[in-house]
């Protein structure tokens, strides 16, 4: 006979997210304290479509919240994103006794939770993404980990760039977002920024800029570019073509996503998975956010249709100082 105590479900999807676990734990630990049952469902969406779970006590959860990854794995399910694949994921739902399912992941896992939740699923959706790349909340969990690891290999290549009094055009990652670009740029003093909000112009923002810094006394010169815009190859030849100084790409990759959490992850991770599980008595189908500094929570559905911005500002602050 199916267990009918109250069950809390949690799942990570999409691009893993440093953080992702101390999300996890903390779902685990208030729901469980909570007096739920709590699953964890495999591997984003494909875990509920094909009932994949693993039975969560406080236990499972020891020594997860300093590690990078999600122990729940993740993956994109393209089966989700029809309304046959929604239906069995609501069955198995249903299957579980499931009052609340937590949906850890990014702006498509969270149309997929919009989804469910038409078909009757409670969602909460936290924000577990390096990109920040959610338009309710001023900050998703994974955000300052890839920023750090990525100021930290910018400063590596700064090393062999000064070295050989070279250009070093680095492509950092984001999708569409250019909020990695434009935090890591600043925290290493980048001559150029290059995101996708913001059109660019090659001469005035790179080639003028490497010139007049060069007329500053500057000989090495690192270019941040978010994947968005991409074609760092490209860039990069084009820069040493026209001002005959050497010029390398890299393209920083995954490691942005892999690591231990920063300290700041692991408490906003912490604040909001703890939220997701006490608004449950009072509220249905919320996106937890951070607005003005602290972890609240949104209608999914009206959270869902704000847009992102990028503040204008900070890339004029890194425009000027940077120079
Ligand atoms: P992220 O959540 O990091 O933005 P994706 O965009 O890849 O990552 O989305 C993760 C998963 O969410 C997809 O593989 C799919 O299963 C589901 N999903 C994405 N968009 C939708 C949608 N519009 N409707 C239903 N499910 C979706
Ligand atoms: O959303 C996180 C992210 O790392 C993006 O920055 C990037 O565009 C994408 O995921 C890469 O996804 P995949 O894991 O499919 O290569």
């Amino acid at each position: 006979m199916a267990d009918m105590t109250k069950t809390i479900g949690v799942l990570t999807s999409g691009g893993d997210a440093p953080g992702m676990n101390a999300a996890v734990r903390a779902v685990a630990r208030a729901g469980i304290n909570e007096g739920y049952n709590v699953v964890g469902f495999m591997r984003g969406y494909n875990g509920l479509i094909y009932d994949e779970t693993i039975d969560i006590n406080p236990r499972t959860v020891s020594d997860i919240i300093h590690r990078g990854g999600t122990v729940l794995y993740t993956a994109r399910c393209h089966e989700f994103r029809n309304i046959e694949g929604q239906k069995k994921a609501a069955e198995v739902c249903k299957k579980h006794n499931i009052e609340e399912l937590v949906v850890i992941g990014g702006d498509g896992s969270f149309n997929g939770a919009l989804a469910l939740s038409k078909l009757g699923v409670n969602c909460i959706c936290i924000p577990g993404t390096i990109d920040n790349d959610i338009g309710a909340s001023e900050y998703t969990i994974g955000f300052d980990t890839a920023v750090n690891t990525v100021t930290e290999m910018v400063d590596k290549i700064r090393d062999t760039s000064q070295s050989h009094d070279r250009c070093s055009v680095v492509e950092v990652m984001g999708r569409n977002n250019g909020s990695i670009a434009l935090y890591a740029g600043l925290a290493t003093g980048a001559t150029s920024i290059l995101v996708p909000e913001f059109e660019y112009d090659f001469d005035r923002d790179i080639i003028e800029r490497i010139k007049s810094t060069t007329r500053a006394g500057k000989k090495h010169f690192i270019i941040i570019v978010a994947e968005g815009i991409g074609k760092v190859n490209e860039l990069s030849f084009a820069i040493e073509k026209r001002l005959n100084i050497e010029s390398r790409a890299s393209i920083l990759g995954y490691v942005q996503r892999g690591g231990s959490p920063s300290a700041h992850d692991r408490i906003v991770a912490t604040e909001m998975g703890y939220l997701a599980v006490k608004l449950l008595k009072t509220h249905r189908n919320r996106m937890i956010v951070v607005k003005d500094g602290a972890v609240v929570h949104l209608d999914l559905n009206e959270a869902i249709a704000i847009t992102k911005t990028l503040d204008f500002g900070m890339l004029k602050i890194a425009l000027e100082v940077n120079s």
